[in-house]
């Protein structure tokens, strides 16, 4: 990852590839926005005439490159853009910071080392902005012959990405405070979380061929290991013992056998507790109801709520946050063969509860059901799932926002504001009570289907039946953002985009802090 830190140098003297400034849409154009004052004396004072000449406007997104003013170490100045300049005395939005970091990031791939001078008026905004960039550095090129080369060059560092170039290796934040507790503090946790969520973004790109769900549980194995974080495994024999027909059915089909990851973080100083529970369908052909081509060539990306919910435990561990925290990943492969779980087959659940199976490719709420009930036998305060759920949730909020439902109305609020802050576009949806009936089975307790409209509503109620009497519960139906098909944007690659990780840490972190209901 891009090693960052915080610098008290002047622009002008610092040696680095670029000086990265932003620019605010002002009302008569672009304006330079706080942070760049050294860079536009440089300028003459003429810099925000310079950057409308040229095209620049200040809107979110927008990349200019100029050649840096004489006297200046650096040759080039990236602008970048802030969108409206905010009103009078108040700060630019952190979720600006962010994206203008992550845009400026990206284009910034191939430089050694670039220097950031954004608006930081306080150490909130150095730990957003160092956020963004981290985020937007991001590269999957595992399986690029580029990346094979330069890790076989003896003494090649970088990693090269698919257009051949490396992602930005170094980066200052100017007018950051090095000796500030709380500047410093909100780079550690910006580096901390940035770290994790690229980590679960790598296991969401990577190819289902090489991350079964027992190459996932050792990849969960050895981070517990490394973090202190107690970690169990339940493989297909002790599945069986347990009666997880809910995992056990989904997995059935395929040769790579299903597991159960539980990851316990503890903190003396805890007085809540949280599961966080994830889908892991390591890959989701549809099984028996086989999905069509053109539905199946991103199913890799029906993990992304376990890792999710990987990266947050283990980032929790890292902020030694005052919280206990279990992350459970209920992972499978969901594949047709003969041993495959068939439509019209019942399968006696983890909770005692039989489920008649319409349909196998609603698989996620079988595996969630099971890890959910088991998740509810430690009692915790709070229950969060994650998945990638129902494509009838990206119909109803597009592929950018994630859907949250409840039992707990003021639950799903505090989740919904925990998301905002974190810069994770989600909105609260409902769990009408007449859509039950339509997943009433004349053979099984429920059935996996019910009706078609609603149907990410549909998934939610099931999934409602395996909450543990009591337990406050909310679902994380992120089928939309976890995988981006389109090109890059702010800080966010294409692929994996590590969804709902920053919602996750947030809620932890609001539940240490007493502030969670
Ligand atoms: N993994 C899919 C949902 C999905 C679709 C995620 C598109 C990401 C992008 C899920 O397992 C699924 O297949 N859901 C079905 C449920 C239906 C059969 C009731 C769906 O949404 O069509
Ligand atoms: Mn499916
Ligand atoms: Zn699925």
């Amino acid at each position: 990852m891009t090693a960052l830190t915080l610098s008290t140098a002047a622009a002008p003297g610092l040696r680095a590839d670029a000086i990265v400034i932003g620019v605010a849409k002002g009302a008569g154009g672009p304006s330079v926005a706080p942070g760049a004052e050294a860079v536009d004396k440089a300028y003459d004072g003429r810099l925000a005439a310079v950057l409308e000449t040229l095209g620049a406007s200040g809107a979110e997104g927008e990349v200019t490159k100029l050649p840096a003013p004489s006297g200046f170490k650096a040759p080039v100045v990236v602008a970048v853009g802030l969108g409206a300049e905010p009103e009078k005395d108040a700060g630019f939005d952190p979720e600006a910071l962010r994206r203008a970091a992550g845009a400026a990031a990206r284009a910034l791939a191939g430089a050694k080392k670039a220097a950031f001078a954004l608006p930081l008026a306080e150490a909130a905004d150095a730990g957003v902005v160092a956020e963004g960039l981290l985020l937007g550095a991001y590269s999957f090129d595992a399986y690029k012959a580029s990346a094979k080369e330069a890790k076989e060059a003896k003494g090649a560092k970088a990693k090269a990405n698919g257009n051949g170039k490396a992602p930005l290796a170094e980066a200052a934040l100017l007018g950051g405070k090095p000796r500030d507790k709380a500047y410093k503090a909100a780079i550690e946790r910006a580096a901390a979380v940035a770290e994790e969520l690229n980590r679960a973004r790598d296991l969401v790109n990577t190819p289902p061929n090489d991350l079964d769900p027992e190459a996932f549980a050792a990849v969960a194995q050895a981070a517990a290991k490394e973090h202190g974080i107690k970690v169990q495994v339940l493989d297909e024999k002790a599945l069986t013992k347990g009666g997880y027909g809910g995992i056990l059915g989904v997995g059935a089909g395929s040769a790579s056998g299903p597991r159960l990851v539980k990851l316990s973080y503890t903190s003396p100083k805890a007085k809540k507790s949280l599961a966080f529970v994830g889908k892991g369908i390591t890959y989701d052909s549809g099984g028996i109801s086989l999905k069509p081509a053109g539905h199946n060539e991103t199913m890799k990306c029906d993990m992304a709520g376990a890792a999710a919910v990987f990266a947050a435990v283990v980032a929790a561990a890292r902020l030694g946050l005052e919280v206990n925290v279990t992350g459970w990943l209920a992972l499978a492969e969901n594949m047709p063969s003969g041993s495959a779980t068939r439509p019209g087959d019942v399968l006696r659940m983890y909770s005692g509860k039989t489920v008649e199976v319409l349909n196998t490719d609603a698989e996620g709420r079988l595996v969630l059901a099971d890890a959910l009930w088991a998740a509810s036998q430690d009692k915790p305060d709070a229950i969060i799932d994650v998945a990638t759920l129902t494509g009838a949730m990206m119909l109803a909020l597009g592929s950018r926002t994630y859907g949250i439902m409840a039992n707990d109305d003021a639950f799903r609020s505090a989740v919904h504001e925990a998301a905002e802050e974190s810069g994770e576009p989600a909105w609260p949806m409902p769990l009408p009570e007449h859509l039950r009936k339509g997943m009433d089975s004349p053979t099984a307790d429920i059935a996996n289907m019910g009706e078609r409209m609603g149907g990410g509503l549909v998934a939610g109620l099931f999934l409602r039946e395996f909450v543990g009497e009591g337990i406050t519960w909310a679902h994380l139906d992120i089928a939309g953002p976890a995988f981006n098909e389109g090109g890059p944007f702010g800080y966010t690659p294409k692929g994996g985009t590590g969804t709902a990780v920053r919602t996750l840490v947030r809620v932890a972190e609001l539940a240490a802090a007493g502030e969670l209901g």
